[in-house]
């Protein structure tokens, strides 16, 4: 699967860094560098630098890095190849005809043609006379026959080998369907049907491809949800229920409901902007795929405990995409399918209208906890409100409340806001001393699982460091460099192997860029990399030589101390050390 290098190079100079990453982070300028809140890591205070002048990023709290291929990677959750091919659509680009030519995208069409194919021969049967039960089903749940063929449902017949048999006859093997995942292999080696007396929901991409199914079951019997695992073309993670219907009509809104009956209902009722996860919590990825269709989400989970942690969950992971969250508070029903059916479609439009904020949301909550009527009551909830309240960024957001506050509970205003504000400072100290913890116990000292011997060798690695660093920017010093040191000099392992590529590469290609070490090195190692060759370090000759000499030194006197060994002034020196890099970069 080898890309041509020209290719990548090509590909580099047309993505720019900070414009990739832009469309994901919020950048603010900081000097030369860029500055935002780490997308791997959850964090308050900006922690990720972007450099434009080494096209690459790197976060100083989860040590997260590298250049745009390794951050689309990561963020996409992709693999090289399909990063290349993501990005490469994105600016317009055609990866070389062939050399992506894998398993994998031979593999794909098949799927995708056996997952159309599969939908199809349930959806004919749905429509047959041994699709009865399944027809009864749909019924029961007032599902009209155009809604059944708009979301193309099915019956999977209660058969071990009604669909394989179908399959083998359009010609594909057993192995393809496995792959497919709608057989399944037993443990005597035979195939048989993944899906059996359910009905079935096909999972449709944007282009309309069919990527997966759910099936229920038809009476209370468990699991009640089928849903098919991962395969090539179909991960959980990153797609949407309905999604494909929903993307034109959001109007800058969508409805996130809990799953397949669910969207299928509100569906029926007239929202077309309504999507649900598949059969898992909301993820990141989707967030941030909602993030690309709508600014505002109404979450209409399940009123039951699960459905009020989920909906916590998918708050924050909304608000970290930049999308606002409302809350859907539905009174006499558990969910969106059974209002609607209860109460009708025009009242369901109106509490959607009145979907509610998150902070009403939860101080409702905690108030429904409390008796206002007593002392202790009132007493209770203002605590807890105030708690709460404490935690929202919003200065105006917090006053208004906090008056609200006052009028429910009778408490002068004066004194709820003045508590609000000690709560405000409370949490403001907590978080700065959180922070100061986690620079003092920053992988680049402990738990380094990239280079587990640099804690050992501290002064060793960062001459190592230095060196390669100093490299990397100026490849013309290579025939100099190696001349006074080599990588039988390096004393850590991880550090030799980046020196020993690195040469490789300078003397193949007489430069280097971060891109070509995607491929060989894993995303910690990129991240590794980039803060190496990011670090902002005089690069003069001088500087080498006390690289070069300093590597000779830890290594001929082995003076270099264990982190752990370090004496508490030493440790706040380096931690300190740490901290005025963060800052500067
Ligand atoms: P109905 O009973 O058909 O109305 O379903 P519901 O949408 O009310 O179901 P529920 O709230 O139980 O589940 C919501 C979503 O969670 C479903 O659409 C599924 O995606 C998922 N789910 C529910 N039960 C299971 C299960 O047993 N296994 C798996 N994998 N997913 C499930
Ligand atoms: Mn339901």
């Amino acid at each position: 699967m080898a890309i041509p290098r020209s290719f990548i190079e090509n590909l580099r100079m047309s993505c720019d860094m900070e414009n990739i990453v832009s469309s994901y982070v919020k950048l603010k300028r900081q000097g030369r560098n860029l500055a935002g809140l780490c997308p791997f890591h959850s964090e308050k205070t900006p922690s990720m630098v972007v450099y434009p002048d080494t096209q690459s990023f790197f976060c100083f709290g989860c040590g997260a890095g590298g250049d745009v291929i390794s951050f689309i990677m990561r963020i996409e959750n992709l693999d090289y190849v399909e990063a290349v091919k993501f990005l490469a659509q994105r600016v317009g680009m055609t990866v070389p005809e062939g050399e992506t030519e894998d398993r994998a995208s031979r593999m794909k069409p098949i799927i995708l043609e056996i997952n159309r194919l599969t939908a199809r021969f349930y959806h004919d049967i749905l429509k047959s006379p041994d699709g009865e039960p399944g027809r009864a089903y749909f019924a029961g749940r007032q599902l009209t026959p155009k809604t059944m063929v708009k979301y193309g449902l099915g019956y999977a017949p209660n058969t071990w080998d009604a669909l394989r048999n179908y399959l083998k006859e359009k010609g594909f093997s057993y192995e393809q369907m496995a792959e497919a995942g709608v057989v399944n292999k037993g443990r005597s080696g035979s195939y048989y049907d993944a899906f059996r007396n359910r009905v079935m929901f096909p999972i449709i991409d944007l282009r309309k491809n069919v990527i997966g199914f759910g099936g229920r079951v038809l009476d209370d019997s468990k699991p009640k949800y089928l849903n098919t695992n991962d395969t090539l073309v179909f991960k959980k993670s990153r797609n949407l229920f309905s999604l494909n219907f929903a993307k034109n009509h959001t109007d800058g809104r969508l409805i996130l409901a809990e799953g397949y009956m669910d969207v299928i209902a509100v569906n029926q009722a007239g929202f077309e902007n309504v999507v649900a996860t598949l059969g898992t919590a909301l993820t990141p990825e989707q967030a941030r795929l909602i993030a690309g269709y709508a600014k505002e989400v109404i979450i209409a989970y399940d009123s039951d405990g699960a459905g009020r942690k989920a909906t916590d969950r998918a708050v924050g992971l909304l608000e970290e995409a930049g999308v606002s969250a409302k809350i859907l508070q539905m009174r006499g029903a558990k969910d969106p399918d059974e209002y609607i059916k209860k109460f009708g479609a025009q009242r369901f439009k109106l509490l959607l209208d009145g979907a509610g904020n998150v902070t009403a949301y939860r101080l409702g909550d905690i108030r429904s906890r409390y008796d206002l009527e007593t002392p202790e009551g009132r007493s209770g909830y203002l605590t807890e409100a105030l708690k709460y309240l404490a935690t929202l960024k919003s200065p105006v957001e917090r006053e208004v409340y906090a008056g609200e506050l006052a009028s429910q509970t009778g408490i002068l205003r004066e004194t709820v806001l003045s508590n609000l504000e000690w709560e405000v400072k409370k949490n403001f100290r907590r978080e700065k001393k959180k922070e100061w913890q986690d620079i003092a116990s920053s992988r680049e000292l402990y738990g380094d699982r990239v280079n587990p011997q640099r804690a050992s060798n501290l002064s060793a690695s960062l001459a190592e460091e230095g060196i390669i660093a100093f490299l990397f920017k100026n490849p013309d010093y290579l025939a100099r460099i190696l001349e006074k040191t080599g990588e039988e000099q390096f004393v850590t392992d991880f550090n030799r192997k980046l020196f020993h590529s690195l040469v490789e590469k300078l003397r193949l290609n007489g430069g280097a860029a971060l891109s070509d070490f995607a491929g060989e090195l894993s995303p910690e190692e990129m991240g590794r990399l980039s803060a190496i060759v990011n670090r902002d370090l005089p690069m003069t000759e001088q500087v080498l030589e006390d690289y070069i000499r300093g590597l000779e030194d830890a290594k001929c006197k082995n003076i270099s101390k264990k982190a752990g060994e370090l004496s508490r002034e030493e440790l706040l020196a380096a931690v300190r050390e740490l901290q005025r890099k963060k800052r500067e970069s």
